[in-house]
């Protein structure tokens, strides 16, 4: 969908948050989006039905009298209606993961289509001036262009990546049946503190867990599948600009910092990092797993001026202080 506002500078905000509904709260991404808007002075209701978020990920703002926490399911209308009340900004982040995608199919697409759909109808309903899409590099399937712009083909492999483009393909609806300000961030290998390290989270705080327990880092493959490991502070950014700057109305952005890493190199940088002996061990391919990714974010980059970490040592690095806390702690098991 095309644009018709004059493009602003990337540095230039064109409108304040004052409320916003962070969905997902609880969870690693939207966690952090609530503590910046915290610091920012924003209000903040965080929605989460705790699948897969946890209380401690939002320690640091609990009692804050800018932050209510609320405990419900995005496919249940009534309570997102209530929480939705007198909110200008939405950060839609909630989903169900790949995992239970290939668990429960119908759950995943009542969760990730049906849960936006009835976020959206509330939100032009209740009047919200904006609302952020956390989308995924999943709805593109096994890329056959390179880089991979957001023009690429949309063909996905997985169950996820189906009901993540369902629920990305609503919003670009109501964009256009009902002119709500929307914007669809597609993010890729997000990684940092309080990523879920247990076997169904991301492949970073997997091996720092594996690693700081002494278990070995098992490589699904031959590890050469690439990744392009995008630092969660980034992609935090990305959201407050996205829902600040007009020119990101109607718009789907690649949020990913372009960097490329293969598994095996990864597994192997955190054995170094961590000074960990544990073996690297293959383990059977997973299934509709991509390769390669070489994604292209010119356009994030140059309209909402998003600097993304390069240096993916530095990430990992903090990454990795934040987990040898968390497993001291008892945090990460
Ligand atoms: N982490 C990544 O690398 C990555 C990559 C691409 C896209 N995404 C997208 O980013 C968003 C945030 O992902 P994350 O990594 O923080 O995952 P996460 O699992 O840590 O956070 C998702 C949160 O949504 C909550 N949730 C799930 N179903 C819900 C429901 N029915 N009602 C209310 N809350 C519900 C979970 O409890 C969890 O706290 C998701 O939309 C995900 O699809 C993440």
């Amino acid at each position: 969908m095309s644009n018709s506002n004059r493009p602003t500078p990337p540095g230039t905000p064109d409108r304040k948050i004052r409320r916003a509904l962070v969905t997902g709260g609880a969870g690693f991404i939207g966690s952090h989006l609530i503590e910046a808007l915290v610091e920012r002075g924003v209000e903040v209701v965080s929605f989460d039905d705790y699948s897969a978020g946890k209380k401690e990920n939002l320690d640091s703002v609990r009692g804050r009298e800018n932050v209510t926490e609320l405990v419900g399911d995005i496919t249940d209308a009534k309570s997102i209606r209530k929480a939705m009340a007198g909110v200008d900004t939405v950060f839609h982040e909630a989903a169900s993961k790949k995992t239970v995608c290939m668990r429960d199919p119908s759950r995943d697409l009542a969760v990730n289509a049906g849960g936006a759909l009835l976020l959206l109808q509330a939100a032009v309903e209740l009047g919200v001036e904006k609302f952020v899409h956390a989308s995924t590099g999943s709805v593109y399937g096994e890329p056959i262009e390179f880089p991979q712009t957001e023009m690429h083909r949309l063909h996905p492999v997985s169950y996820y990546g189906v009901s993540k483009l369902a629920g990305e393909s609503y919003v670009n609806t109501f964009a256009h049946l009902f002119g709500l300000d929307t914007t669809v961030l597609r993010y890729f290998h997000v990684y940092g503190p309080r990523q879920e390290s247990s076997d169904v989270g991301g492949v970073v705080s997997i091996f720092l867990r594996r690693a700081l327990q002494g278990h070995p880092l098992i490589v699904h493959g031959d590890g050469e599948q690439m990744r392009t490991f995008t630092w969660v502070g980034d992609v935090v950014e990305a959201n407050l600009r996205a829902a600040t700057r007009s020119i990101a109305r109607a718009k789907t952005y690649n949020c990913a910092s372009g960097i490329r890493v293969t598994v095996k190199e990864l597994a192997q940088k955190v054995l170094d990092r961590a000074g960990s002996t544990v073996p690297i061990q293959h383990g059977k391919p997973l299934v509709g797993d991509i390769r390669e990714f070489d994604v292209d974010n010119e356009l994030i980059t140059r309209e909402l001026g998003i600097e993304f970490e390069k240096d993916f040592d530095r990430g990992l690095g903090h990454t990795l202080d934040w987990a040898m806390v968390a497993h001291a702690s008892g945090l990460i098991r």
